[in-house]
């Protein structure tokens, strides 16, 4: 099994971004474990870790909980919103919190907005490189076209194309990785 993480990366009270996983969480196909992880859950601060992330000493208990979280995972689907052409604060804040943990990760975003996210997916993919992450194509969802305003998904087929494309190609990142790793 890949168990593969879906993050809600929208915190706010009315947010459509949890419909928006629940959608590609239900496409998960046979052999991935999906694991819902959802930002606003895990509530953690503003970064407030003394040291810095790539050091790996943290003092705070919900940084030790995030840091088991994201190890026990092969790889993880950002379902992100864009705010004034970028991403969310709460997700950047999720990936600052730690380093090692997504070193060679796995990970793919799923964007929504008026233009499917396209500027905060092209903006967080230089961070993802930075940490890491091994990024392989994700999905898109445009508002008023695959995209009710209230959350409903209307994807067309090439939506749900993209995304099986997705969960293809993590499972085969993970298993290149963990091929690896089982050589080193
Ligand atoms: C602060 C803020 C800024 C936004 N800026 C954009 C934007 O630049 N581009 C876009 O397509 N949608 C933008 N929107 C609209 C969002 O795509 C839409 O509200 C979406 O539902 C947000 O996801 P969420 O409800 O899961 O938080 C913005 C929404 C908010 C709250």
């Amino acid at each position: 099994m890949t168990r593969i993480g879906i993050v809600t990366a929208s915190t706010r009270p009315s947010r459509i971004g949890h419909h928006v996983a629940a959608w590609v969480l239900d496409l998960a196909p046979e052999g991935v474990e999906p694991v819902g992880i959802d930002l606003r859950e895990l509530a953690l601060p503003f970064l407030d870790e003394p040291e810095l992330p790539s050091d790996g000493r943290y003092a705070h208990e919900h940084t030790r909980r995030w840091s088991e979280t994201v190890t026990g995972l092969d790889a993880v689907v950002l379902v992100m919103p864009e705010y004034n052409r970028g991403y969310n604060a709460a997700l950047k804040n999720a990936i600052d919190y730690l380093y090692a943990e997504w070193d060679g990760m796995p990970v793919a975003c799923v964007g929504y907005g008026w233009s499917g996210a396209r500027y905060a997916r092209s903006a967080l993919r230089q961070t993802l490189e930075r940490v890491g992450m091994v990024v392989v194509d994700g999905a898109a969802l445009h508002l008023e076209k695959t995209l009710d305003p209230d959350g409903t998904v209307r994807a067309d087929d090439a939506a749900v194309a993209d995304v099986r494309s997705m969960f293809a190609a993590l499972v085969a990142a993970a298993t290149a990785r963990e091929r690896v790793a089982a050589h080193r």
